[in-house]
C-alpha cells in the first residue's frame, strides 16, 4: 500500500506528434496587455477548423546532438532561423515546467497547402503545445494546453478547443486567466468559412509588430479595445441561438473596427487589396440577394466568409467568380487539438 502512495513521475514517451486546426476569429484579437507573457487586452471568439492546421512531431533526446541545440524542421526541411528560435524560445517554457534539460528534435508540417498564403502560427502553436508538453512527461488539462499554447502565439490559445472558441482576456498578472474555452462543439452547427485567397506570399507586417504600433500609436485603439466585450457578449448570444445574422453581424463590425484602428496607425497598417474590396463587395451582392454570408478579414488581404454549410457552394462560386481572387477554400469547423501517435 505504501509503495502505491508514493508519487510517480509520469513516463515520457520517447516521441509525440499532435493535430491542430487552425482558427479564424469572428471577435478578433488585436492588442496585447502584457507583451513578454502574451496577454491579450481585451477577449476574442472563434471557429477552429477541419483539415486546415499543423501536425507536430516533438522528441526530446537524451543525448546532447551535434551541438546540444534543438533541431526544428518545417515542411521537411530545416526551419528558417526566426522560426526555430521561436521554436527553441517555446521549447524552453516546456523544458522548464517539466524540470528537464533534454535538446529536442521538432518536425513541422502544415495541413494545408502553404501556396494559400494563410497564417498558420495558431494551429503551429497549439499542435507544438500539445506534442511536446506530453513528450516531456507532463500531463497538462486543456485548459493548461491552452495557456501554454498562448505564449506561442495569442490566438493559439484558442486552436487547443475545436468549435467556436472564446478566449478570455483575464485580469491575473501571470497569465493564469487568460486561456480559451469552447462555446460549441465543431458539430453543432452545420458552418462554412469560404476563404478568397487575394494575394500570394507572407504578410507584409506581423501580428504582433502591427498590434503593438496600433496600441501606442493608433487614436482608434482605446476605443476598439472598449468595443470587443460587447460584441462577445452579442457574438455569444448569437451562438447559443444559432442565429447566423447576428453572428455574422457581429463579426463584420469586428474585424472593421480592428482594422480601423490599425489603418489610423502611424505609420498606417493596410493590409488590404484591390482584391479585398471586391471579395467584400461580393458579400454585400449575396447578402443582397437574400443569402446569409458575412465577411471577416485578418492580418493580410484575405478574405473569410461566414455562411450555412447549404449555401457554401454559392458562396464559393461568387467569390471564385470575383475579379484578382485567386482560388476559394470552404473549409469546415474542425475538432480540439490531439495527439494523433505517442511511440
Ligand atoms: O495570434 P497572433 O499574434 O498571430 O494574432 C492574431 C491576430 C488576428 O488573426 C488578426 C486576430 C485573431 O483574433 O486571430
Amino acid at each position: 500500500m505504501t509503495n502505491l502512495m508514493i508519487p510517480t513521475r509520469p513516463t515520457r514517451p520517447a516521441s509525440v506528434t499532435a493535430r491542430a486546426g487552425t482558427n479564424i476569429a469572428l471577435v478578433k484579437y488585436w492588442g496585447k496587455r502584457d507583451a513578454a507573457l502574451n496577454l491579450p487586452a481585451a477577449g476574442s471568439l472563434s471557429l477552429t477548423l477541419a483539415d486546415f492546421g499543423s501536425e507536430t512531431a516533438v522528441r526530446f533526446a537524451s543525448d546532447a546532438g551535434d551541438d546540444g541545440r534543438d533541431r526544428v524542421s518545417f515542411g521537411g526541411a530545416p526551419a528558417d532561423a526566426k522560426f526555430a528560435d521561436r521554436v527553441r524560445r517555446f521549447l524552453d517554457l516546456v523544458r522548464s515546467r517539466a524540470g528537464i534539460s533534454f535538446r529536442a528534435d521538432v518536425a513541422t508540417t502544415n495541413t494545408v497547402p502553404t501556396a494559400a498564403g494563410l497564417a498558420s502560427s495558431a494551429a503551429g502553436f497549439a499542435a507544438l503545445a500539445v506534442a511536446a508538453s506530453r513528450a516531456a512527461g507532463l500531463r497538462l488539462s486543456p485548459s493548461e494546453l491552452s495557456e501554454l499554447a498562448r505564449r506561442g502565439s495569442g490566438s493559439a490559445a484558442r486552436s487547443i478547443f475545436g468549435g467556436f472558441v472564446e478566449m478570455q482576456a483575464g485580469t491575473r498578472s501571470d497569465g493564469s486567466d487568460a486561456v480559451a474555452h469552447p462555446l460549441l462543439a465543431e458539430n453543432a452547427w452545420d458552418v462554412r468559412l469560404c476563404v478568397a485567397i487575394t494575394a500570394q506570399g507572407e504578410k507584409e507586417i506581423s501580428s504582433t509588430v502591427a498590434m503593438d504600433r496600433t496600441a501606442t500609436t493608433s487614436p482608434y485603439y482605446p476605443a476598439w479595445v472598449a468595443s470587443v466585450a460587447a460584441d462577445l457578449s452579442t457574438a455569444r448570444q448569437a451562438l447559443a441561438a444559432r442565429d447566423l445574422a447576428a453572428l455574422g453581424a457581429v463579426a463584420e463590425r469586428s474585424a472593421l473596427r480592428m482594422h480601423a484602428s490599425a489603418i489610423a496607425a502611424d505609420p498606417h497598417i493596410l493590409y488590404w487589396n484591390p482584391a479585398t474590396l471586391a471579395a467584400i463587395a461580393t458579400v454585400k451582392r449575396l447578402r443582397a440577394d437574400g443569402l446569409l454570408a458575412y465577411f471577416t478579414i485578418d492580418a493580410g488581404p484575405h478574405v473569410k466568409v461566414l455562411c450555412a454549410s447549404a449555401d457554401a457552394a454559392k458562396v464559393q462560386a461568387a467569390l471564385a467568380a470575383t475579379p484578382a481572387v485567386l482560388r476559394v477554400l470552404v473549409l469546415a469547423p474542425g475538432p480540439d487539438a490531439t495527439i494523433v501517435n505517442e511511440s
